[in-house]
């Protein structure tokens, strides 16, 4: 949506208070620090990673249901997956999918670097591919992190399901997109599979609740959706 001065003055306010958060209530961590420093140093840009206390949410959805077999689609640096392999035992599973070989590069780079004791296995292809491809009785997961391109959101959440269990999460992430999601003048691919999703969420028979929020923060005005499966 259109920006002006007072959206600027706003997102300054949202970016020092996201600091504030991050000062008191996340602590440092030498492997993600790492994992930030080594994106930025190969001179990829840092907007496209979750923000510290977003990384923190997913960790503790994970530990509040204890869950040891994760799903993310969309890994670019492995930043979201340091955060995602940080809640699991050491005897978790993380299947991680990137789409573009240089991110996939600068994040198996960022995995093998940061010499966690779970298994995190990044797999590089189109994810619709990679999850289509995967055995029939591949194990479930129990937590799915969908952060890859927009508009195949409502193809992710089916293909998710098919590899979830009663009570799997499933969280969806940038679907608010500074509010152009009900801009009805935005028929970008990437807006019209946010809406999509909605609207595959809404009823879906094999979804036993979900809703969405709207943050604002250090990434700007966005949001996620979160639906637990029946
Ligand atoms: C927002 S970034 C992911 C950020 C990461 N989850 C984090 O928070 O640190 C989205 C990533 O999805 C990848 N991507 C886009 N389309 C894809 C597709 N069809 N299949 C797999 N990955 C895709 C992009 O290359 C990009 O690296």
């Amino acid at each position: 949506m259109h920006r002006n001065t007072g959206d600027q003055t706003m997102q300054q306010m949202w970016t020092e208070i996201d600091a504030y958060i991050d000062a008191h209530l996340i602590p440092e961590d030498p492997i993600l620090l790492q994992t930030l420093k080594n994106t930025e140093d190969k001179g990829f840009p840092d907007h496209l990673a979750v923000a510290p206390n977003q990384g923190m949410l997913l960790q503790m959805l994970i530990q509040m249901n204890k869950c040891k077999r994760v799903l993310e689609l969309g890994t670019f640096a492995a930043y979201s997956t340091m955060w995602l392999a940080r809640a699991l035992p050491d005897d978790g599973y993380i299947l991680t999918i990137e789409g573009r070989d240089t991110h996939a590069a600068l994040g198996q780079e960022n995995i093998d670097r940061a010499k966690l004791p779970q298994t995190i296995d990044l797999k590089v292809g189109r994810a619709a591919d990679v999850l289509k491809a995967l055995p029939a009785d591949f194990e479930p997961f129990d937590f799915v992190f969908i952060d890859a391109d927009k508009q195949s959101y409502a193809e992710y959440l089916e293909l998710s399901l098919n590899l979830s269990h009663s009570g799997t999460i499933i969280v969806l992430d940038n679907v608010i997109r500074a509010g152009e999601i009900i801009n009805p003048d935005n028929h970008k691919p990437s807006i019209e599979g946010i809406r999509d999703m909605f609207a595959a969420l809404q009823d879906h028979p094999r979804i036993l609740s979900c809703t969405a929020l709207q943050t604002v923060g250090s990434k700007g005005h966005d949001g996620f959706a979160l639906a637990i499966v029946k």
